[in-house]
């Protein structure tokens, strides 16, 4: 009795309305969109009529106090109040079924709804429907043009404008950073969120990419944005391409002078030891090319870039030679050429011992997997003893379930004798013990070498078939 309570209770909590109203039925909840129709079902449920219903009515709870909605009376029919005329109706004109159709939603019709049937003679029943209005948001996500600085500010901001209800804003990203988000109510009841992402805006920043994704009650899935941020920084310069082999009368050295920068650079300039650089010089943009190399070139030189932020730049200490290092770096190509030779020769013939090693614990190892009774042999000097041993072991194992299965798949009594006579004799347990043996046309004693790799359940099954075949001819 006991657990029935429970459960009644347990019901009562999640159908309250049924519960507070044993007779009228509705749903708790009912969600429409802007525009379309809202259907808010309620039925008088009273299977042994006991009850006499007089007349059905809707009302609607506003700011505390229930307004009436729509009221049907056999007497004097059906009533619906002026301010929804044309935009509600019952879906049939009934007593035991109140259902009302709300039509064109408006923001303003989301709110609770009761439905009440006066009865003869336990008086006013009721149940209480709430409609929520769903307006799906605007999604939108966009990058903040900020300037590098120390101060934490907002790099991206995410929307979901005008929504039903409150849209909820997280962010996807791999840069460290802060979310700040706000609601805001529009007069029409619609809800606008907006996230800003923030950051203390540094160059590295640049590009990066944060995806806010926005869930809401009618989207389906929620809406990703990617957003690719922008900070704007003084160029990052980087000179590349020096070689370190500048000697005199070399032609078409060159230097590439890299710049990071947002906005991009819009100017390049070269300076040799802080002045201009010597006449016989290319520029093309970012690259310098060096027709022919003088000592005028022995010295610094820098690559300088501007955008609208600022200005950077970067240093190469250029050594000019009298003649080319090639000698020299030949030389070094030969002695390392020869060092490599030996370590890769060394490494070669480490590795072909390790192999080897390898192969013999291998073999040992595939031996354990062979039937329990099997004990590994100890390690024997020579590899022609080794296999001798593996053989003899291997053998006597065989011998014993090799009787068994044979006995076992033979299955009738009168071929049983016939069989246990080819077991007999190819000799089984007697020839394949000794290896030595020079038993003539012997299968074992051809396939010996093999036989020694491979496991014994393959030779078993080598060896039934043999017998199979011997049987044939019998
Ligand atoms: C996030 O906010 C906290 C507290 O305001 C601040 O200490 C931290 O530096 C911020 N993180 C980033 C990445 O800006
Ligand atoms: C080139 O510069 C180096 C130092 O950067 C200096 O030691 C050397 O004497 C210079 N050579 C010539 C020919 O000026």
């Amino acid at each position: 009795m006991a657990t029935l309570n429970l459960n009644l209770a347990f019901i009562c909590l999640h159908i309250l309305a049924v519960c507070q109203a044993q007779h009228v039925k509705v749903e708790l909840e009912v969600t429409g969109f802007l525009g379309s129709q809202a259907i808010l079902r309620c039925q008088f449920v009273d299977p042994d009529e006991s009850l006499k219903v007089t007349q059905v009515s809707w009302m609607k709870d506003s700011a505390g106090t229930k307004v009436n909605l729509a009221v049907y009376n056999p007497e004097y029919g059906t009533h619906y109040a002026p301010a929804y005329e044309g935009r509600i109706q019952f879906r049939q004109v009934s007593l035991r079924d109140a259902t009302l159709v709300i039509g064109q939603l408006e923001m303003g019709d989301d709110g609770i709804y009761s439905c009440e049937f006066a009865t003869y003679p336990d008086g006013n029943q009721e149940a209480a429907t709430n409609l929520t209005i769903l307006v799906e948001p605007v999604n939108s996500g966009k990058a903040l043009l900020v300037k590098a600085g120390p101060a934490e500010v907002p790099l991206a901001v995410c929307t979901s404008a005008n929504g039903k209800p409150a849209a909820s804003i997280t962010w996807k990203r791999d840069v460290a950073g802060n979310v700040s988000t706000t609601q805001t109510k529009n007069t029409d009841g619609t809800i606008t969120v907006k996230s800003h992402f923030t950051a203390v805006p540094s160059g590295m920043l640049d590009g990066e990419t944060v995806t806010c994704e926005v869930t809401q009650r009618t989207l389906e899935q929620a809406a990703s944005i990617p957003i690719a941020l922008s900070v704007q920084y003084s160029p990052i310069v980087t000179i590349e391409g020096y070689d370190g082999n500048w000697y005199l009368k070399r032609e078409h050295a060159s230097l590439t002078c890299n710049v990071k920068a947002n906005p991009a650079a819009t100017e390049y300039k070269w300076l040799m030891n802080g002045g201009p650089v010597p006449d016989s010089v290319e520029v093309k943009g970012h690259q310098l090319t060096v027709t022919e190399v003088t000592y005028d070139f022995n010295g610094t030189i820098t690559c300088e870039a501007v955008n609208s932020i600022g200005e950077g730049h970067d240093k190469m200490d250029i050594i000019v030679r009298e003649s080319p290092m090639e000698s020299g770096s030949t030389t070094g190509a030969i002695v390392g050429g020869i060092i490599a030779a030996i370590v890769i020769l060394t490494v070669l013939v480490t590795a072909v011992l390790i192999f080897k090693n390898q192969r013999k614990n291998v073999t040992a190892e595939d031996d354990e997997f062979e039937p329990p009774n099997y004990k590994p042999p100890p390690p024997k000097p020579t590899s022609t003893e080794l296999s001798k041993i593996e053989k003899t072991e291997v053998d006597k194992m065989e011998s014993v379930p090799l009787n068994t299965t044979y006995f076992e798949t033979s299955g009738e009594d009168d071929n049983g004798m016939t069989l246990t006579q080819y077991y007999d004799e190819p000799g089984a347990g007697s020839d394949l013990k000794s290896p030595n043996d020079s038993a003539p046309g012997e299968y074992l004693e051809q396939e010996n070498p093999i036989y020694n790799d491979f496991s014994a359940p393959e030779d078993q099954h080598r060896q039934s078939q043999e017998f199979v075949s011997k049987g044939m001819y019998v």
